[in-house]
């Protein structure tokens, strides 16, 4: 059955589906959902599709970015103020979260939303009532909340930048899009959606990609995720739509490892190292970036789970 989410968010793979899945279910519940991931893995998108496919999609959803403006700006852009609340405030001005009304607020890059910013926000998610700058009385709005950030918020709470109760307050539904280098069998699937799409928008052609090229696109990392693969996809398809592409049409970057990168030559230091350790140590990390996660872990490392299983024993992790 196809539906908004479908049609929106790209892949096929078991990472992506679960948090799809999860994201239809939360869709229709009136609750607030926290999106996390790395830039271009589709936060913004799966926001838009959660608002589509929710019981306000007929209302408005108004963004939001946190990252975009000036700290003084923010407040009066999210509650509005009124007219000669500020020097410079000249009219009368509803606010984000009034032009949300009835509808859904998206709080992009929340992890940026100063500290002062945030204790008004928590006001307003406890008690659903909004104050503009310079306004006698707060005023009733029902919107629903969706979050967006690609930084670590509890590291951020630990830090002291981002307010525990706010963090708990957003975490109700936490929704992580996993990166692109994470999703198998994701890379050719979204190749060839976006060249059909990019192909039909820019009336050309689109490219033909060769096995050869697919393979070093599936193992280049990502770390511009699906935004870096769409721009590619653009690329390709006005410079060579029409034509067979092949590993050696595909830009450097794509095809030149970084040094130390993931297939880069790892430069042995003169006193040599201890390669047990090292692996260990290695495999300790990678278990810490996955927050244990076995079979995430063992990709990140280049080694089947079961590999992955014999060395945690062999070196008594767990
Ligand atoms: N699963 C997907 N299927 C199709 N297109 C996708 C998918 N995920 C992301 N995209 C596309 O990739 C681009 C980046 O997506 P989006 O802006 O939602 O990312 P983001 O996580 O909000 O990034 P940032 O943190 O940098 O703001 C957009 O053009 C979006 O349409
Ligand atoms: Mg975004």
């Amino acid at each position: 059955m196809t539906n908004d989410f479908d049609d929106l968010l790209i892949g096929e793979s078991p990472e992506l589906r679960a948090v799809v899945n999860a994201a239809r279910i939360v869709a229709h519940v009136d609750v607030t959902v926290l999106i996390h991931g790395e830039s271009g893995t589709g936060k913004e998108l799966m926001a838009r599709a959660i608002h589509g496919a929710s019981l306000r999609s007929q209302a408005p959803m108004a963004t939001i970015n946190c990252a975009a403006l000036p700290e003084q700006l923010i407040e009066s852009e999210l509650f509005g103020h009124r007219r000669g609340a500020f020097t410079g405030a000249l009219t009368h001005q509803p606010g984000r979260i009034r032009a949300a009304a009835g509808g859904t607020l998206f709080l992009d890059e929340i992890g940026e939303l100063p500290l002062n910013c945030q204790a008004k926000l928590l006001r307003f998610l406890e008690c659903g009532e909004s104050q503009a700058i310079g306004q006698a009385t707060p005023e009733r709005v029902d919107v629903r909340v969706i979050a967006a950030t690609n930084r670590d918020l509890q590291g951020e709470v630990r830090a002291g930048r981002f307010r525990k109760d706010l963090f708990f307050r957003l975490n109700v539904v936490p929704l992580e899009l996993p990166p692109l280098r994470e999703r198998q069998g994701d890379v050719p699937v979204l190749l060839r959606h976006l060249t059909e799409a990019l192909a039909r928008q820019h009336g050309l052609p689109g490219p033909d990609y060769q096995p050869d090229a697919l393979q070093v696109l599936s193992r280049y990392p990502w770390p511009g995720n699906v935004r870096e693969l769409r721009n590619l996809c653009e690329r390709m398809l006005i410079l060579l739509g029409g034509q067979a592409i092949h590993a050696t049409n595909l830009p450097k970057e794509f095809t030149e490892p970084p040094v130390n990168g993931p297939e880069g030559d790892f430069a042995l230091p003169e006193q040599g190292v201890h390669l047990a350790q090292l692996e260990a140590d290695l495999i300790r990390q990678a278990l810490e970036k996955t927050l244990g996660n076995r079979t995430r872990a063992a990709r990140l490392l280049g080694l089947s789970r079961d590999t992955l299983q014999y060395r945690l024993k062999k070196y008594a992790i767990n």
